[in-house]
């Protein structure tokens, strides 16, 4: 084989002249009688190259064999494209490259699909023959973002004397809130490895290690519900930080951020981040990951709709519901399928219903529940609400109307073009609260890991009223998006005990689970804190794609399963008796 003396995407004006060597896979073929054109692929663009049967009969003779996606190298001299055929949109457009010598090194089978970013194909086909689809160009920018941001992250990290430690992947469950995945072992039968949660446990032993500022690149493990921003196996910018406040671990932990979006992603976000309660941002957002790039807030309107006539608006609002609103700026002209298409939405989402209220050009309200309404108070309750608006209603439990007029609102921020899709909006959300309270399980849970430490002013209402807790937690967001979250932990072992007790977990319980970091906390154990990044988060956004699936190499599908390896799959019977295992698979 002939070594390349370029790479594909190099070849420019100063070459012209140069004969040369490449190395490529053929992209497209443009048979014109007596000259043949091919586009010469490989990861850094395409050159096209020339095989002209007055120049060399011969090679112009083999390029008739050449079929897409066989692997070549070909020798040749560098021209000046003709004017008209110059190509003003490919790097490499203002030259080609006569062939003198070609050599097939591998031939192809037809691909399932072309290799171009608008080959029209299943993501089943994609991912079975990942290898064509990682080819596309688009692919293959997306794993060179990946990289970059990997390097930006721990050239940053590495600058602030942070240690990159790895931990094991064969381990004990790590309480994140999903279910484990197990890993069965041979030499002690009968018990099993759980796959990493997250490096969490790990990471504050760490800090009693007197490792002082700990990250690492950490593959995650979690058998949970598949969207298209969850993996089963994904990837952390897991951090860990000694002496710290939340102020510190947030202002380092924003710094990197900031830098590796513009040193990876070559874009500035906005500083400093703003901050917003968890209170404000359900009460006002509806969610807990408020995406910030287009306003139109949830209005309370519960005093309001406890004075009114409406049956279902009263008893939510003097049942210890709420009643809230959603302006539509100019939607009074929504066709009625249209706001009760909206309304199966809202029930899709959990709500009994979602009341609406046109308000007519005259200010009169236009609506079957109007005349349970009054329009003055109305006016004066919802002043924001102008004439040729639409408002919508949710009334219930606080819980559902902010759940469901959240989604509602993302939903119509899309529908209605609300979004700019071009701005950052990073915001920090904190003062989680530091329980929920599980209706189904009768139990008290935790809302971001069982480590978070409770904020200094609420820990004397951590018997009396557990729910009041604020924790000292944060999540960074971007434009809806929760990229990270973290905590400041329980450093005494007293305060976290008191605190797996309100969960439900006595000492016994929390000694077989992680009896080693309870144990580490009581030999000098410093105050710490930390964060992680859901890398494949960062890279979605910077990458502007929908699925996480296009950021990993080789990811699952919504099953959990992998097209190209068909993972996972049976076992033998000698693999199973080696384990001492008898499968007896419960349907
Ligand atoms: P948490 O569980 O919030 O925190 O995870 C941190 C970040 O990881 C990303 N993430 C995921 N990304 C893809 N697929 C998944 N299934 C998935 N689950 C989570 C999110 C999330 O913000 N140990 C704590 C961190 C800490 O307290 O330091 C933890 O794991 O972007
Ligand atoms: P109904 O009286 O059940 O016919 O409902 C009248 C309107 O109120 C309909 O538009 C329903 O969608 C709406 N509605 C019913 N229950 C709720 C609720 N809990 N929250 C908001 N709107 C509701």
């Amino acid at each position: 084989m002939k070594v390349r003396t370029h790479r594909c995407g190099e070849l420019t004006n100063a070459a012209v002249g140069q004969t040369v060597v490449l190395n490529g896979w053929v992209q497209k073929r443009r048979d014109h009688g007596m000259v043949m054109f091919i586009d010469l692929r490989d990861r850094t663009g395409i050159t096209q190259v020339v095989f002209n049967a007055e120049r060399n009969a011969a090679v112009h003779q083999a390029s008739h064999a050449l079929r897409s996606e066989c692997v070549v190298s070909v020798t040749g001299q560098v021209m000046a494209r003709p004017e008209e055929s110059k190509n003003p949109n490919l790097p490499t457009g203002e030259i080609e490259v006569f062939v003198d010598a070609v050599e097939v090194l591998n031939e192809s089978k037809t691909p399932p699909f072309v290799i171009e970013d608008e080959a029209e194909v299943t993501e089943s086909i994609r991912l079975k023959y990942r290898y064509l689809d990682l080819r596309r160009p688009r692919m293959q920018h997306l794993l060179s973002l990946r990289h970059n941001i990997m390097q930006a992250v721990r050239g940053f990290l590495n600058a602030e004397n942070f240690l990159e430690v790895e931990t094991p992947i064969l381990t004990k469950s790590t309480p994140e809130g999903a279910r484990d995945y197990l890993v069965p072992s041979r030499v002690n039968p009968g018990q099993f490895y759980a796959l990493p949660q997250s490096p969490q446990l790990f990471k504050q032993v760490l800090m009693v290690s007197g490792v002082d500022r700990y990250y690492q690149i950490a593959r995650c493990f979690r058998d949970e519900d598949l969207r298209n921003d969850r993996q089963p196996e994904f990837t952390q910018i897991d951090a860990e930080m000694s002496f710290v406040d939340r102020e510190h671990v947030m202002s380092v932990m924003e710094q990197m951020i900031v830098t590796v979006f513009r040193d990876a992603g070559g874009v500035q976000l906005p500083t400093p981040f703003p901050r917003m309660t968890y209170a404000e941002a359900v009460g006002r957002y509806g969610s807990d990951k408020p995406d910030l790039r287009f306003d139109m807030p949830l209005h309370d309107v519960t005093a309001f709709a406890a004075a009114s006539e409406f049956k279902v608006f009263k008893e939510a609002a003097t049942k210890g519901g709420i009643v809230k609103a959603l302006i539509v700026k100019g939607g009074a002209v929504t066709p009625r399928s249209r706001i009760d298409a909206l309304g199966e939405m809202a029930k899709s989402f959990g709500a009994k219903g979602l009341a609406w209220l046109k308000i007519t050009p005259e200010g009169q309200l236009e609506s079957v529940i109007a005349k349970f309404l009054d329009a003055k108070a109305f006016a004066a309750t919802l002043p924001e609400a102008k004439p040729g608006d639409l408002v919508l209603f949710g009334a219930d439990k606080a819980a559902i109307v902010h759940d469901v007029l959240g989604r509602i609102r993302l939903l119509l921020g899309e529908e209605l073009k609300l979004i700019d899709t071009t701005a950052w909006k990073p915001v920090w959300v904190i003062e989680f609260p530091l329980l929920d309270y599980s209706p189904e399980e009768k139990r008290y849970i935790f809302m971001h890991n069982p480590f978070a430490a409770p904020m200094d002013e609420d820990v004397v209402f951590l018997d009396s009223e557990p729910l009041k807790v604020r924790a000292k937690a944060y999540d960074m967001v971007l434009n809806g998006s929760e990229i990270g979250g973290g905590s400041i932990r329980n450093h005494r072992s007293d305060i976290q005990l008191h605190i797996l007790d309100l969960l439900g977990i006595n000492k016994e319980q929390a000694q077989a689970k992680f009896g080693f970091l309870l144990d580490a906390l009581d030999y000098g154990a410093p105050p710490h804190g930390g964060i992680a990044f859901g890398l494949d988060r960062l890279i979605m956004l910077l990458g502007d794609t929908e699925s996480i699936r296009d950021v990993i190499a080789f990811p699952k599908t919504q099953r959990a399963q992998c097209p190209l390896t068909d993972a996972p799959s049976a076992v033998s019977a000698d693999q199973l008796k080696e384990l001492r295992i008898k499968l007896d698979v419960i349907e």
